[in-house]
């Protein structure tokens, strides 16, 4: 028997087929969701499976001891398709911002202004996971309950406004388009300010891009639709295209930071999750120039039907309110798999392999829901 932390919909899904998931009556699903954005190339795409088994085949794991061919190509892959440099890989979103906070701590440890600045500034509404730390960094109040002491030094500021940083900042974390806190992209005069403040202040630019990473807002990372140069970000959902994978990615400079003993992952690296990296980020290599107008298509659809929509690339909500509950029932029993986020928002990350046609599956099941 399971836990009860989560608030499952009475549905149980058996298999995945392309941009169709299956429930254990039969019933087809056209998924809006991707499995909080991981299932970013649909369910048993072919080339995903061919690269998995494979690997499956040939060597599932190895201790971080030892090279692996895998591992050491994705870091090459990303650290191309990022322009940053040096890569470290875990198994979760929430593994993956640890990993960018001991970096920033420990590259201001080693700067030695002493004692070293060790405070990290992030978003009010802002999500950056579930341990004790990151839920420090997370700046939703209601997350802040039941299991303190939490982790210490970190502080919000609020999105768009006046930017003010506290003494002792050693890094500024965000997620360019706030994802669980009800999809909000950032102002770019804002996120050009952040850049400017922390390189002008030696301050790690630090960008969450868990959710947004990998395609989802129509470039490799969402922070280059604004031309930001991060010290480095994290990623990990939809580059697994369903396998668990996370990590950082450092610009130059930054590869001996978490020197030997430092920090490290039993599993990070894990060879069948990154081959199965590897096929994904190929599939995407080829959607990524009809994300964007997927995507416009989607927030026209959302707009007529709500009145409201926002969103970058295939990352998209409308502000539903009290109502919300009841659409995601609606939509659920049309054969629509819909996903919320804070606010009151109805939120889709459909994979990025959606179809125009599923696009009008999905258009034609909305305007039928009450
Ligand atoms: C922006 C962001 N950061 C971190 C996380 C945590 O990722 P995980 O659930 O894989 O730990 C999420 C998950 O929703 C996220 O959206």
């Amino acid at each position: 028997m399971l836990m009860n932390n989560y608030k499952r919909y009475n549905v149980t899904f058996v298999k995945g087929e392309g941009n169709y998931l299956f429930d254990d009556k039969g019933r087809k699903y056209l998924d809006m969701s991707a499995g909080i954005g991981v299932n970013s190339i649909g369910y048993a795409h072919p080339e995903w499976v061919k690269a998995v088994e494979g690997q499956a085949q040939t060597l599932a794991h190895a201790s971080n001891l030892f090279h692996t061919q895998p591992a050491q190509k994705l870091a090459d892959e990303i650290a191309e398709k990022t322009g940053l440099h040096s890569v470290f890989f875990a198994n979760s979103g929430a593994e993956a911002n640890e990993a960018l906070i001991k970096l920033a701590r420990k590259y201001s440890f080693d700067k030695t202004d002493s004692p070293a600045r060790h405070k990290i500034a992030t978003l009010s509404n802002s999500f950056h996971g579930r341990t004790v730390t990151t839920l420090s960094a997370t700046g939703q109040d209601r997350l802040h309950k039941y299991f303190d002491p939490f982790t210490e030094g970190f502080y919000h500021i609020e999105p768009n406004k006046k930017l003010e940083l506290q003494g002792e900042t050693c890094a500024v974390l965000i997620e360019v388009v706030q994802g669980e806190g009800g999809i909000k992209p950032l102002e770019p005069e804002f996120l050009r300010e952040i850049q400017k403040k922390c390189a002008d202040n030696d301050i790690l630019f630090l960008i969450d891009e868990i959710q947004t990473g990998f395609g989802r807002c129509g470039e490799w990372f969402a922070y280059q639709n604004y031309g930001l140069t991060p010290d480095a970000i994290s990623f990990a959902k939809g580059v697994g295209g369903g396998l668990p994978i996370g990590g950082i990615v450092a610009r130059e400079g930054l590869k001996d930071v978490l020197s030997y003993g430092t920090h490290g992952s039993t599993f990070g690296g894990n060879p069948i999750a990154c081959a199965g990296a590897l096929a994904t980020i190929e599939v995407i290599s080829r959607l990524l120039p009809g994300i964007k107008s997927k995507g416009e298509r989607l927030k026209l659809i959302l707009n007529k039907k709500f009145g409201n929509s926002r969103g970058l690339g295939l990352m998209l909500g409308a502000t539903i309110g009290d109502n919300l509950d009841d659409i995601i029932t609606q939509l659920l029993e049309s054969g629509i798999v819909p996903l919320t986020a804070g606010g009151g928002t109805l939120r889709l990350l459909p994979p990025l392999t959606i179809t125009e046609k599923e696009i009008d599956e999905f258009e034609k099941k909305l305007a039928e829901i009450g």
